[in-house]
């Protein structure tokens, strides 16, 4: 497939994310007065629209995932510190899966604290006070975008834990994302970067995702002149490390 069209495929697949989140907030207003306070006649009406437009906008994307469109991609170099870009990411996964961590990873503003959270949460994050607070030159988005696709999946398929490892080598940013869950049969480690291609459809974590996010990931990985390596071996977990070089 054309890398440029895995990279659309990507965007437009991470639209899922947000629009989930609008759908279930509008949601909770209209179904939750004990929770979130009565409304009005005329704000229910407002409510009940915007929520009919999410979800057509969630069968817009669908349909546009099935379909897909080319366009070329761009590097967008900035400085950004390493703690903005991991907890940035790390608030954008979990608005998706447990809106009150991401409420209280937010409002951590130091490296042990968020690693108190975290750990509350079975995810270990394993990175040098020092580096934590360096300013870097990297493409924001597309990190995060990384980042959040191995982040998601590694929520999604492990047992009980995750480890997320920041390191820098030379030149370069090495961070990993590790779970213990079934992990990968090395016959796979090729094909799991495929676009659309899922290991185990009969299983219900698989079944809700579309087999892109791994597809997308290798060819950012690789617009930023980095790379991606996996480490898994069936029943022992899954790793993922990128390495991107900071200089440009
Ligand atoms: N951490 C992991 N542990 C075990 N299997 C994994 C892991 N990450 C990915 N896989 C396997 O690789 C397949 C492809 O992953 P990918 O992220 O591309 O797609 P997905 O997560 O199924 O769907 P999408 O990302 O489109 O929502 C997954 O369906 C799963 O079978
Ligand atoms: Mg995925």
């Amino acid at each position: 497939m054309h890398r440029d069209k895995i990279k659309l495929d990507l965007l437009i697949h991470d639209l899922k994310g947000p629009i989930a989140v609008i759908e279930a907030g509008i949601s909770s207003l209209l179904t939750r007065p004990e929770k979130y306070g009565s409304i009005t006649d005329k704000q229910e009406k407002v409510l009940v629209r915007t929520l009919r437009n999410a979800k057509v906008l969630q069968a817009l994307v669908n349909d546009a995932l099935e379909l897909g469109r080319s366009r070329a991609g761009v590097i967008n170099v900035t400085c950004s510190k390493i703690s903005d870009l991991i907890e940035q990411s790390l608030v954008e996964i979990f608005d998706l899966v447990d809106q009150g961590a991401s409420e209280r990873i937010k409002i951590c503003n130091d490296l042990p604290r968020l690693r108190g959270e975290l750990e509350e949460r079975g995810i270990g994050l394993f990175i040098d006070e020092g580096l934590w607070l360096q300013e870097v030159f990297l493409d924001e988005a597309k990190i995060r975008q990384v980042l959040r696709n191995l982040l998601h999946n590694a929520l999604k398929y492990r047992k009980n834990r995750l480890e997320i490892t920041v390191d820098k080598q030379h030149d370069h940013l090495i961070f990993s994302v590790a779970d213990d869950g079934e992990g990968i049969p090395e016959i796979y480690h090729k094909k799991v970067f495929e676009s659309y291609f899922q290991l185990d459809v009969t299983n219900a974590h698989t079944v809700r995702g579309h087999g892109l996010g791994l597809a997308g990931v290798m060819v950012l990985v690789e617009d930023m002149g980095g790379e991606l390596h996996l480490e898994s071996e069936e029943g022992h977990g899954a790793k993922f490390s990128v390495t991107v070089p900071l200089k440009w």
